[in-house]
């Protein structure tokens, strides 16, 4: 069971698993996300893979998903994700967040699913100090900047007790750093609802034309170039170790309940480093400018992966040209096809 399998990291999660042979079954509601999504996943694929529509915040229309299905794990992505639309609206963030966590887990408790895999944050660790970069699993938890990160501690924390009571039930908490990129095949790729609020789609949807200019926001940071640091993982990578932690559940070989692992590449990189390799790669030139720092943006975070990387063995491949080729061809498919 997938939730939010027709987002950006759903979506390329279920083609994969469908490769290998999975039998996938997608949650999603639409509420940022398109059904144009399947048509991607079925060109990659060959195969529509069944999907049910509705709102995970609603009890009734969960249990009776349940009751009418059975799962040998859940990948649990579907979730907001705006930092700063958080800020303004944090009723809509805990309510939607935390809510389907809760009817997720109480479904999966009265209907027998056992395993689940859930989309958590490197927003957890905050701003760490320079002396805890890069950041490990065991790196403080710092306040939450946001509502949205104080979603994301708290299912963390939920998840966490449920587990207490229900010891049957096993979990991994995966801790995504920046995802970015596109399926190879440019099929399917990151697909915001109105004016994109990451880095890299506001990027393509510049070169394409559709934005007028890039805003950098801030170059004095104290970084290399002033510009903020984060650790840019490419989306297959990221699936790739979703693909690990179920089979690590479904195979009872989880050494730890609920376990967490930091999904990043172990290497920060400034804004300006990835457009500048953005311009290199794709031969565009970006238009943008620097302009004042973003409220709630934190200075400079990176993962320690040591502990990923031998637990899970797993390991990144895909370079940050790699991620911004495939975010670009992916760029150019919708907009010839949108
Ligand atoms: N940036 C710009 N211009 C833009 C967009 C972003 O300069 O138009 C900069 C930001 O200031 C930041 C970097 O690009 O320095 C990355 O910004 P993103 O919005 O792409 O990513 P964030 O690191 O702010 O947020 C991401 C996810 C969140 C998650 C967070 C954890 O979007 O869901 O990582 O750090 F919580």
């Amino acid at each position: 069971m997938v939730t939010g399998g027709l987002g950006y990291i759903g979506s390329h999660t279920v083609v994969e698993l469908m490769q290998k042979g999975y039998q996938v079954h997608i949650i999603d509601n639409l509420s940022n996300s398109s059904l144009d999504v399947l048509e991607g996943i079925q060109r990659i694929t060959g195969e529509i893979p069944p999907y049910d529509i509705f709102d995970l915040t609603e009890k009734d229309k969960v249990f009776q998903f349940f009751s009418k299905n059975s799962f040998d794990a859940i990948i649990h992505f579907a979730a907001f994700k705006a930092v700063g639309e958080s800020v303004e609206k944090p009723l809509l963030y805990y309510r939607n967040n935390l809510n389907s966590l809760i009817n997720i887990l109480d479904g999966a408790l009265n209907f027998g699913t056992k395993n689940l895999v859930f989309s958590s944050s490197c927003t957890v660790y905050g701003q760490p100090d320079d002396k805890d970069l890069p950041v490990t699993e065991n790196s403080p938890i710092m306040p939450a900047n946001s509502p949205y990160g104080n979603t994301k501690q708290i299912s963390e924390e939920i998840i966490t007790d449920f587990i207490k009571s229900n010891p049957q039930f096993s979990a991994i908490l995966l801790r995504y750093f920046n995802p970015i990129g596109a399926h190879p095949t440019g099929f399917i790729g990151e697909l915001p609802r109105g004016v994109p609020n990451n880095l890299v789609p506001f990027i393509t949807q510049t070169a394409i034309g559709l934005r007028q200019e890039l805003s950098v926001f801030g170059d004095d940071y104290n970084t290399p170039d002033g510009t903020p640091i984060r650790d840019y993982i490419d989306i297959m990578d990221l699936v790739d170790a979703h693909i690990v932690a179920v089979e690590r559940l479904t195979k009872g070989q989880t050494k730890k309940n609920p376990e967490v692992f930091n999904l990043g590449t172990g290497r920060g990189l400034t804004v300006l480093e990835v457009i500048k390799t953005f311009e290199k790669v794709t031969e565009q030139k970006l238009n943008y400018k620097i302009v004042g720092r973003r409220e709630g943006d934190i200075e400079k975070v990176w993962a320690d992966t040591s502990f990923a990387n031998k637990e899970l063995g797993w390991k990144t491949k895909r370079t940050l040209a790699d991620s911004l080729e495939t975010a670009w061809k992916w760029e150019q498919y919708y907009q010839k096809n949108a």
